[in-house]
């Protein structure tokens, strides 16, 4: 569901705006320091509930205001398709730190709905902590595709984590391992379903994926393996029991979902040790087209595609590559860029492009009528 319009009061550096967009790719042209990455922060926060750059709600509250206001409006269905609408979501946030959401003029909504109608891929510059940094990152990639193919995930996922919590700080004061066996039923039944899910959808994104990074890195053969958390042709039942003195000691069950992880090798070696910084960027933005094109592929629905800085790290036959993979998508694309030089090869009739000077953001495309104000 591409965005046809979207309105921000008090995000970071911009005071208000209101546009009108692209269902293609919209491009946010401006210096440093004008409001680019925030305009796709305030996207981010409307489908996430969260900022990509900052954990504190305060920081992104425009200076000396109490709030923040996201409001965008969706278009479901095809262009052409008469049954086609327009759902209105908006967020508010406080700095108190209430979240208030609203879909289809309903307010009181969970940001999991908020999530669900708007799947967000983002590819900004520090992107290729996917690949360098911890397995939380790979998990998050994971659960991204799991939370969108697989209804029952997003409450296993929560029990879960309230589950192991509970173990935990049983573990501190059990005497025997028969004291946790009850409580652990449930934490079993849990942690194997959501491996089953995640496996599953590797399973399938796999292939996506190894394809799209053949044609982004040809010149490697990469492949992607799932990790569940513990041992091969091992029950969690018994690795919860096998392990119970060493968790006692550790304090928290070392095993388990919670130490998933994608393992990515390129010819057999881990890809953070062989690629450039360019292709890592290339790679993860591999993966992240793939996630959107298997999300199609399953489910129908398209997801947004929000690209920070596009010109870093990216030659332009890359970025000429990445172009023209996310217009075959048709998918909705933001790219911000701080040159109008820098995405001239991606412009075409359906795009539109926008300047940013000091929070203030501008349509600076001349067919741009306002065809989606009421
Ligand atoms: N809470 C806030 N209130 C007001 N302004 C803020 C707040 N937080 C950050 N800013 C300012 O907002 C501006 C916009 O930053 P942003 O990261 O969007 O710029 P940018 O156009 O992406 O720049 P660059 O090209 O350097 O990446 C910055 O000048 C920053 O200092
Ligand atoms: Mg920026």
């Amino acid at each position: 569901m591409p965005l046809t319009r979207l309105a921000i009061k008090q995000f970071r550096n911009i005071e208000a705006c209101d546009i009108d967009l692209s269902a293609g790719f919209n491009f946010i042209i401006g210096p440093n320091g004008s409001g680019k990455t925030s305009l796709l922060e305030a996207v981010y926060m409307l489908g996430h509930g969260r900022s990509f750059k900052s954990a504190l709600t305060g920081r992104v509250i425009q200076n000396e205001c109490s709030e923040l206001f996201i409001h965008g409006r969706l278009k479901s269905g095809q262009p052409l398709d008469s049954d086609s609408f327009e759902l209105p979501v908006g967020i508010n946030k406080k700095r108190d730190g209430t979240t208030e959401v609203k879909i289809g003029g309903q307010s009181g909504q969970k940001l999991a709905q908020l999530a669900q109608v708007l799947p967000l891929q983002l590819i900004h510059p520090e992107g290729f902590e996917l690949l360098t940094d911890g397995p939380k990152h790979r998990r998050a990639f994971i659960d991204w595709g799991v939370f969108h193919t697989e209804s029952g995930f997003y409450d296993a996922w929560g029990r879960l984590k309230r589950l192991t919590k509970q173990r935990n700080a049983l573990l501190k004061s059990a005497k025997c391992y028969k004291e946790l066996s009850y409580w652990d039923q449930e934490l079993v039944q849990l942690a194997e379903n959501i491996d089953k899910w995640r496996k599953a959808y590797i399973d399938e994104l796999k292939c996506v994926a190894e394809a799209i990074c053949s044609s982004f890195l040809p010149e490697f053969e990469i492949k992607l393996k799932y990790y569940r958390g513990w041992e091969k042709d091992t029950s969690y039942a018994d690795i919860l029991e096998k392990n119970f003195e060493r968790d006692q000691m550790l304090g928290y069950t070392f095993s388990g979902p919670n130490k998933a992880d994608l393992r990515m090798k390129v010819n057999n070696t881990p890809v953070e040790d062989v690629l450039s910084r360019g292709q890592l960027k290339l790679m993860v933005c591999a993966l992240r087209v793939a996630q959107g094109q298997h999300l199609t592929q399953v489910t129908g629905k398209q997801c947004i595609y929000l690209i920070d800085d596009f010109a870093s790290e990216l030659d332009s036959q890359r970025r000429e590559r990445l172009a023209t993979c996310l217009k075959q998508t048709g998918a909705q694309v933001f790219v911000s860029s701080i040159t109008a030089s820098q995405i001239d090869d991606m412009y075409d009739e359906n795009g539109r492009m926008f300047h940013v000077e000091h929070g203030k953001i501008e349509c600076i495309d001349k067919r741009a009528d306002s065809p989606n104000r009421e």
